[in-house]
């Protein structure tokens, strides 16, 4: 949830910070700071509030430091105040630490501290770090090279939940100390500079050979090597890969926002994702995942688990893969899966679908279905991301960065990867015909081009937003796939605008909440599934006879004078009409959002990567 930057090199650390930490706002903004070693002894600066605020502190531009640690908080214990911003340090101030995560057990550890002399000045769990490195640094009698590396490692193995953590120390003014467990943090590397990071776009400009950590492995930086450890500190090798995405993409390119931008890069984000996947009358490729026709044919169940919009693609999945597939499938939350004591066992396929590969409760929700002997699969935007070292399988969108807090073109990646999963399966099990399939490959391979026809009614959505930017409650209805367009479309309203909003199967409406519905009041419903239009149109009569106003986003010739407003986008099949009618809706959330002058791609409360429980 929050963002960690750090650098070791030949450069003044403290600009290369700043910059990292702008492009890790969105992970977290309520208050930010920076640590650098300055002549043997730690500099450290924090305010509350943007990244700005830091940058503009006096004395800021005066740290010439070349190794330096910096952070950008989103508050979980105490709140957001210069005391609580880290980095923090030990009572000695030998040590500054930027930590990403919770450690849960820290009220244990800073009884402990207490009880040893030690002094506590925030309300943070990350205030225990420095003081526990330091006291283990202190009972330490031997005085070799590995003293540092071996104060941290003891730290780590007492802290209990999840942590990425950087340390720099005056009494090492060459070395930066970073490990991992289930949160983010990545290692850049070039010739004579390490930059390090929550993740992979922040630091792009600088390189793109990344070094990617597994959990508990402690990692000794100098500017020009990089040693790591395991947790009973033998050396072990690792090799660095090479990044695709390029730094460009992780900047605005002349749009207001980083949402609008993803908005309009999404026919490029499906092209890539089909990428060579689907072509006509040749089998789906899928080397990764070589699943039989024993395998599949023997699963009871699949399990679809994800959070927020990664959720609303999977419930997609489920239509997709049911109906061509014929197997029973389960979409769950992650945070109610991995409590409710799921039934699984080896016949069931696990699919955990995260943009970000970072959301805590999809790893835990993985780790469990491992446990329980079910063959897990990962989708992910994150090429190397906790979940995807984590599941047996994983498959990649192809998105690129994600930057703005709603999530736009990872949704419509991710519901376009899915369905071609779904065919794969399909394919394997031979329960469709070949030219049934062939039809829905000819509408995948079109979707690029119709989803740049699609965006062709920013304008009128615009106008639209206009009309609307100051209601307090919004619906949306739908039915069959149009209802999982339904909540999604919800999530990103009240998600950017703060809305209240809320979306409903349109047969469900009748059954209580069309009690909400008075006069004047905006109704939004999805109409792309032929076989279920008619139903629906009846239910959005029922709300116009109370008095709402209506907006109709539709693939299909449908008599236009009984609504408000109609938004007319291109026909597809319905499997994959998601990947269209979402469009209009997403424009729709983003330009109510600037009607009301709000930050649209750092939402309040909100982060992009959910690495807490
Ligand atoms: O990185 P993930 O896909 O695992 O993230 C899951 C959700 O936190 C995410 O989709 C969230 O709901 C978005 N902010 C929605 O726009």
């Amino acid at each position: 949830m929050c963002g960690i930057v750090g650098y070791i090199g030949t450069k003044k650390a403290c600009p290369i910070l700043l910059a990292g930490l702008s492009r890790l706002e969105y992970r977290g903004y309520d208050s930010a700071g920076v640590s650098t070693i300055e002549k043997d002894e730690l500099s450290l600066m924090k305010d509350k509030g943007r990244v700005k605020n830091l940058s503009n502190l006096d004395g800021i531009d005066k740290l010439e430091g070349t190794i330096g640690i910096a952070h950008t908080r989103w508050a979980t214990h105490g709140k957001p105040s210069k005391e609580n911003s880290h980095p923090h340090q030990d009572n000695s101030k030998t040590f500054s630490v930027v930590h990403n995560g919770i450690i849960e057990n820290y009220n244990e550890l800073r009884n402990f501290l207490l009880d040893n002399g030690y002094t506590f000045y925030s309300q943070t769990d990350t205030e225990v770090i420095p003081n526990l490195i330091h006291y283990h640094y202190t009972k330490d009698t031997q005085n070799d090279d590995l003293k540092f590396l071996r104060a941290v490692k003891n730290a780590c193995l007492e802290f209990k939940g999840s942590f990425a953590i950087e340390v720099i120390s005056k009494l090492y003014p060459d070395n930066m100390i970073v490990v991992r467990q289930d949160s983010p943090l990545v290692i850049g590397t070039c010739e004579d500079e390490k930059y390090l990071s929550s993740d992979i776009p922040a630091i792009l400009s600088y390189t793109r050979d990344f070094y990617l950590l597994n959990d508990l492995e402690f990692v000794v930086l100098t500017n020009t090597t990089a040693k790591f450890y395991d947790k009973n500190l033998n050396e072990i090798e690792k090799q660095t890969q090479n990044i695709e995405w390029n730094a460009c993409s992780a900047e605005k390119d002349g749009f207001d926002d980083f949402m609008l931008k993803e908005i309009y890069e999404q026919p490029t984000a499906i092209r890539e994702t089909i990428g060579s996947k689907i072509s006509l009358n040749t089998k789906c490729e899928f080397d990764e995942l070589g699943f039989t026709k024993d395998y599949l044919s023997n699963l009871n169940k699949i399990y679809i688990v994800a959070c927020g919009t990664a959720m609303h693609a999977g419930l997609s999945g489920k239509n997709a893969i049911e109906k061509l597939c014929r197997i029973p499938v389960e979409v769950d939350i992650a945070s109610e899966f991995r409590y409710r004591d799921p039934i699984i066992d080896e016949k069931t396929l696990c699919i955990f679908i995260s943009q970000s590969g970072e959301t805590a409760d999809t790893i835990a929700a993985l780790k469990l279905s491992k446990e329980k002997k079910a063959k897990t699969l990962a989708i992910s935007n994150v090429i190397g991301s906790s979940i995807t070292r984590e599941a047996d399988y994983s498959i990649y969108t192809h998105a690129g960065p994600e930057i703005a807090v709603a999530s736009t073109k990872a949704y419509t990646s991710q519901v376009m990867l899915i369905n071609i999963l779904a065919i794969y399966f399909a394919e394997v099990l031979e329960t469709c015909t070949t030219s049934y399939l062939n039809e829905l490959k000819k509408d995948i391979l079109e979707l690029p081009k119709k989803i740049e026809e699609t965006l062709k009614c920013n304008e009128s959505i615009k106008n639209f937003a206009k009309q609307i930017y100051q209601e307090k409650d919004v619906f949306f209805l739908g039915r069959g796939i149009d209802e999982t367009v339904a909540r999604e479309a919800s999530l990103k309203l009240k998600e950017i605008s703060y809305i209240h909003s809320d979306s409903y199967a349109a047969g469900e409406l009748k059954h209580g909440p069309i009690a909400l519905i008075e006069n004047d009041i905006t109704v939004i419903s999805i109409l792309t599934d032929a076989n279920l239009i008619k139903k629906t149109v009846s239910n959005i009569q029922e709300v116009i006879t109370r008095g709402a106003k209506t907006l109709i986003v539709t693939n299909k010739e449908i008599d236009n004078s009984m609504f408000n407003f109609v938004i007319n986008i291109p026909d597809t099949n319905c499997f994959i009409s998601p990947i269209l009618s979402i469009i209009p809706l997403q424009l729709l959330a983003y330009y109510i959002s600037k009607e009301k002058g709000l930050d649209v791609d750092k939402p309040r409360n909100l982060a992009k990567s959910v690495t807490v429980e």
